[in-house]
């Protein structure tokens, strides 16, 4: 072969692996498999070896491996990696300390100490250390599973393979962020979209010689499990994590109350560009473990907890157009289709209008010139109009009578707890009826927190619709993989771990069925609770058959709005037809008690005011101790709490049917 010859096959297989590396990377929708990448990446440095003029700055042996694998092992977390909710305003924070107030019912005049620590913005990683020996490293993942990655984390030199000192637990799992600082982002930025997904993708190599070429950093910040190790206070933990050997921030405090973290958060911003690497925001965490413990989870977030967000990165563009967006719960979505426009890192071409209400205060037009905002992984929306710019093109827009995908006449619909008419206008389409709704149902069966099937991401969902290899959720369990094998983008490997994605995602607990059939107003705290009350799939499945769902309104927690969905659900056929297909094919644990305690199988509820504790607490307590509470006095009720001026008719009632009422000393007598 002549010279030019070789460099002709050399920089066609370069600008291949380019090619794949886009996909990959930036469109996260890689076109072939890893073997196959690894292949095309092999036959690169034999060319080079034999030829040593072939020279390329976007050469795999310059730019490293950068192909995370999707296949790690997986584990689980002894206890869930959660998210925290976030405050963008001082507003956020009072509301945040009023909850804390009222849940541990304190005196106004009380100070509560907060740890407050940067967030940065990477990706955490918990790892374990058995008497002081790293045994472990694990990926976020779900929350409540992650990715094997410990050889990954080993090469990080920010990771201690040995706690330092003799004074730390013998088992305790740490977490913190794994980041990159921006001085390295710099040299390989061409492969990554920003620094957190350098992190990311370097972390998750397979081979973790390739991990090791980038110099990931590890600050510490919490721990999941922990034995038998005193500690109090967070502020004492984040010392210990600089005894035993790991880096912490040197931005962590305390600070009493919430003007004064108003008032850091003001200064910190203005140093926030001077940290080479990004920081979204500041977490506040309750210091005082005890504290921390009465107040406990919610969802999926703790209530002792907060991440005060950093204001945005915002730019100007233009609309090209309107589209309106069906989401799953048939919500219509305004969004603005504009001029491509980095911010902040991240070319953005659409915005949410959020809804029409919000298009006419703004009066936003199609050719208007906006200002766009972008805040961390929130959807970007359009601030304002500049109203200077407008032009004699500029046209308004006309929010449509009927859904743009099945013709339904749209609706707008009254909310029962605030009396008004919702903002958002919605296809009332129930069921799978309307196409939209239905691929963004199947869009939820898979996500996450539901079904949780990797590899089946949302474009995947569509191209499956669209080849109509799905159409309701089950379909997902007899899906034609001839078929897929012969996709563009798609292979033998690829399919493969579909298949076994797939076979592995049939074991579910009773709560993540429950939340997968995304039933309006019914999220993953009312999926917990109903799949408390039923026990067992089958019996939620026959839910049509005799069963009366006012009985629902019993349960602490579900109100007329959950319950009214659930009836509206389960009248359409379709939505009963994949209830039962899906009970058939999946494998849904029954929700077992497994929770023993003093109130195991116990009901209770409260009457009245109780005194130097908040009701919300008292609940609490009583289901750390495995028992219930209701809100109804019913046969169901064991006991009835009176606190101060209770309902007289409540007490009767509860006397009538022979129920023990016991007043509040009793009950705590009970609870020790
Ligand atoms: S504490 C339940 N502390 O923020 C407690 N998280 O949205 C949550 N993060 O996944 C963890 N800095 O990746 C905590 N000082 C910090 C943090 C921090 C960044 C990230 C972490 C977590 C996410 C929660």
């Amino acid at each position: 072969m002549s010279s030019s010859n070789i460099k002709k096959k050399y920089f066609s297989k370069i600008n291949e692996i380019k090619k794949h590396n886009q996909h990959y990377f930036e469109k996260n929708n890689p076109k072939i498999s890893d073997s196959e990448y690894d292949k095309l990446k092999n036959q690169i440095f034999e060319l080079e070896k034999k030829y040593t003029f072939l020279k390329s700055k976007d050469s795999p042996s310059n730019t490293i491996g950068f192909r995370p694998s999707k296949n790690f092992l997986k584990s689980n977390h002894r206890i869930p990696m959660l998210s925290l909710s976030n405050a963008f305003d001082l507003e956020d924070l009072n509301n945040f300390e009023k909850k804390i107030f009222n849940f541990l019912n304190l005196d106004k005049g009380t100070k509560l100490e907060y740890s407050v620590e940067p967030k940065i913005d990477g990706i955490s990683a918990s790892l374990t250390y058995k008497n002081g020996e790293l045994t472990k490293g694990l990926s976020r993942g779900n929350g409540y599973e992650g990715e094997l990655i410990t050889e990954n984390l080993k090469t990080i030199l920010d990771i201690p393979s040995k706690l330092k000192g003799n004074n730390f637990p013998e088992d305790i799992d740490i977490r913190g962020e794994v980041f990159i600082e921006n001085k390295d982002f710099q040299k390989i930025k061409e492969n990554f979209a920003n620094p957190r997904n350098a992190a990311s993708g370097s972390l998750r190599q397979k081979n973790p010689s390739e991990t090791k070429k980038i110099p990931l950093k590890f600050i510490a910040y919490t721990f999941g499990f922990i034995k038998n190790f005193k500690i109090i206070k967070q502020s004492e933990f984040l010392e210990f994590l600089k005894e035993w050997g790991f880096k912490t921030s040197k931005f962590n405090k305390i600070i009493e109350g919430t003007n004064n973290l108003q008032k850091n958060h003001i200064e910190f911003e203005k140093i926030r560009y001077d940290l080479d690497y990004d920081v979204d925001g500041l977490v506040y965490k309750i210091n005082d473990f005890k504290l921390q413990d009465r107040l406990g989870f919610v969802a999926n977030a703790p209530r002792w907890a907060i991440a005060h967000k950093f204001s945005a990165d915002s730019s100007f563009s233009e609309i090209l157009d309107i589209d309106v967006q069906v989401g799953r719960t048939g919500a219509l979505t305004p969004v603005a289709k504009i001029k491509p426009v980095n911010i902040g890192g991240v070319v953005v071409s659409n915005a949410t209008l959020h809804n029409e209400d919000e298009i006419i205060r703004k009066d936003i037009r199609i050719g208007d010139a906006v200002k766009v905002e972008r805040a961390g992984d929130v959807i970007p929306h359009v601030l304002s109009v500049d109203i200077s710019k407008r032009t004699n093109y500029s046209k308004k827009y006309i929010f449509p009578e009927k859904c743009p995908s099945c013709g339904s006449k749209i609706v707008k619909e009254f909310n029962l707890i605030t009396k008004k008419y919702d903002a958002v206008k919605r296809c009332p389409s129930e069921g799978f009826k309307c196409q939209k709704i239905a691929i963004e149902k199947i869009k939820h069966f898979v996500s996450k927190d539901a079904l949780n099937i990797e590899g089946l991401g949302k474009k995947v969902v569509e191209k499956f619709w669209e080849l109509k290899l799905i159409k309701l959720p089950q379909d997902i369990f007899s899906l034609d993989y001839k078929k897929i094998e012969s996709l563009d983008g798609w292979g033998k490997l690829s399919v493969a771990n579909l298949k076994f994605a797939i076979e592995n995602a049939k074991k579910i607990s009773m709560e993540k069925f429950i939340y997968s059939l995304g039933i309006r107003h019914i999220g993953q705290e009312n999926s917990k609770l109903l799949s408390k009350y039923f026990k067992s799939a089958k019996k939620f499945v026959e839910i049509n058959e005799g069963f009366n769902f006012n009985n629902l309104l019993n349960i602490d927690g579900m109100g007329d709005t959950q319950v009214n969905s659930l009836k509206r659900f389960f009248a359409d056929r379709t939505n009963n037809l994949v209830v039962n297909k899906l009970n058939e094919y999946l494998d849904v644990s029954n929700q077992q008690n497994i929770k023993t305690g003093k109130f195991q199988n116990k009901t209770f509820m409260i009457t009245g005011k109780l005194e130097g504790i908040s009701r919300a607490e008292a609940k609490s307590l009583i289901e750390k101790n495995a028992g219930r509470f209701v809100s109804n006095v019913s046969k169901k009720l064991n006991y009835l709490i009176i606190g101060q001026n209770p309902t007289s008719k409540k007490v009767k009632k509860a006397k009538e049917l022979k129920i023990q009422v016991i007043d509040q000393d009793k009950w705590q007598k009970l609870l020790n």
